[in-house]
């Protein structure tokens, strides 16, 4: 019995030696120590062992037990665990992903984005200016004198009072402010002179105390365009929108410049595109927003020579634009953000 017992104990370490998956190492157990296994036949058997014997037998059974239950663990602690070759990870096999957990840019990033590129194509670089303004770049630099009903601090988000002696912080209303704050960096870096030409665009958020209706938002957004360089004229100007109409909506977009007014242009117009927005519609006449050639006032105030530069600027709201394009009836559509809406564009 004694010496069953230890061919027992080495047969089992030394197959336990050359277990190499957690499959053979079960089948194992299975055969050595489990509960039908080897070591519990010959515990069965110990019964017969003749009484004189069992002292030793016994003692010789709980080491055969021991030694293989503590090298079955060790084996365990090494191999027990390791993951099947199926479960393995492969980090070169693509992702599983849905296309609904993928998010995407609003559809006023996007046509911001689209707008800034069409006018890169044309030369045209980005530049921006602060959401929080001041009176100076608002209105009086735009040639917007004090009395101008544009600047009824009922129109307008004020944070300073609006009758402090010193320009007082508003919200910007228009990102024309750009236009004043891109030609005084030219000019100081010019060294008080400007010595090259400017060709810019400006998109950005402007605020409006504006009750909120199907056109009208809070705050929207605009992209502001200004061109300058010797002997600019309108034709140039009227070319670039039509430029830009063609490269945005087709090359079926004709463009339309209308006689207006603001301050800081002169002559100015509003403009309008002709546009076939889906083929089961009309074509029709869409307003933009305003243009014009830069008045002298403009140009003086921020200390650029009208003698010897010319300029056009324009300015149009985002958001009209989107919603022309995307045929979008509600402007408060743009900013409730439903997904539901939102996935649609
Ligand atoms: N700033 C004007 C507005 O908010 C739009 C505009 C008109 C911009 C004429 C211009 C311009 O640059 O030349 O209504």
């Amino acid at each position: 019995m004694i010496s069953t017992l230890e061919t027992l104990e080495s047969t089992g370490l030394a197959e336990l030696a050359g277990v190499a998956s957690p499959d053979a190492l079960e089948a194992w157990r299975l055969a050595y120590i489990g509960p039908s296994g080897k070591l519990k036949t010959a515990l069965g058997a110990f019964k017969d062992v003749p009484k004189e014997q069992k002292p030793a037998v016994g003692a010789k059974l709980n080491t055969v037990r021991a030694a293989l239950e503590a090298a079955f663990a060790e084996r365990k602690a090494t191999i027990g665990t390791a993951p099947k070759a199926s479960e393995l990870l492969d980090v070169t096999e693509p992702g599983i992903v849905s296309s609904s957990a993928l998010g995407r840019r609003h559809i006023i990033t996007r046509v911001r984005d689209e707008l800034v590129e069409v006018f890169a194509r044309m030369g045209f670089d980005v530049a921006s200016g602060p959401e929080l303004e001041d009176d100076d770049h608002n209105f009086v630099k735009l040639n917007i004198p004090p009395e101008h009903p544009a600047r009824d601090p009922i129109d307008n988000f004020y944070v300073d009072n609006p009758n402090s002696a010193r320009s007082p912080r508003m919200m910007r209303s228009q990102t024309s402010t750009v236009q004043v704050r891109v030609m005084e960096e030219m000019v100081k870096r010019g060294g008080g002179k400007l010595k090259d030409s400017i060709r810019v665009v400006a998109p950005g958020r402007v605020y409006r105390p504006d009750t909120v209706d199907a056109t009208h938002s809070f705050m929207f957004h605009q992209i502001e365009g200004l061109y300058v360089d010797r002997g600019v004229t309108m034709v140039d100007l009227k070319t670039t929108l039509m430029q830009f109409a063609r490269a945005y909506f087709g090359e079926s977009a004709e463009v339309r410049l209308r006689p207006s007014f603001f301050p800081f242009t002169e002559p100015s117009a509003e403009f309008d595109m002709k546009v076939r927005l889906r083929p089961d519609q009309p074509e029709r006449w869409m307003e933009l927003g305003g243009c014009g050639m830069v008045d002298p006032n403009v140009f003086q105030a921020c200390g650029v020579d009208p003698e010897e530069w010319t300029g056009f600027a324009f300015g149009f709201g985002i958001e009209r634009l989107a919603m022309g394009k995307y045929g979008i009836p509600d402007i408060r559509m743009l900013f409730e953000n439903d997904v539901r809406f939102l996935s649609q564009l």
